[in-house]
């Protein structure tokens, strides 16, 4: 018997990264009052059920070094399709940082669990913005999937 012509399934799409910056895996010990009770492991479980949700793949990985987020971005370029960035106290400092969103030529989401122009004035500047498609900033780990939603809307297949 003839094998069946395999559905027409869209081409599957490298995974999204969620990278987290400095200071991110203290997150639940960390100044709860601003920035939730929630675990930073709490938050990859909540990306992962929206990203099965939106039929997206999603690797993870944070550091607490600059340099590291740095090869990781640069990874991105060929392993990932998107990027949602917490860069964490990097965001206000690291022209790194932003030098290597812009090189690796992928859609980046901006995400921030406090609302960061309600705080401190040098909290209020962001590197990286400039490489972002858009910027959440303020909705807690809910940020997070809205940024995945973005994502997917951006990634049209
Ligand atoms: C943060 C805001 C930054 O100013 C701060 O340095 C962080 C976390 C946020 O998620 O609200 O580490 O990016």
């Amino acid at each position: 018997m003839a094998a069946k012509p395999a559905a027409r399934r869209p081409p599957a799409l490298k995974p999204v990264l969620v990278l987290n910056g400095p200071n991110l895996n203290m997150l639940g010990k960390r100044q709860p009052e601003i920035y939730g009770r929630e675990t930073l492991a709490d938050i990859e479980d909540a990306c992962r059920v929206e990203a099965q949700r939106l039929a997206l793949a999603v690797d993870f990985a944070q550091s607490n070094h600059e340099g590291v987020l740095v090869d990781r971005i640069q990874q991105a370029r060929e392993a990932n399709s998107a990027i949602v960035i917490n860069a964490g106290a990097y965001t206000h400092t690291s022209v790194a940082l932003l030098d290597a969103l812009n090189a690796a030529e992928l859609p980046v989401v901006e995400v921030h669990l406090s609302n960061i122009y309600k705080r401190e004035a040098f909290r209020h500047r962001s590197y990286i913005s400039p490489a972002a498609v858009g910027v959440i900033a303020g909705l807690g780990s809910h940020g997070y999937l809205l940024a995945l939603q973005a994502i997917s809307r951006l990634l049209v297949r």
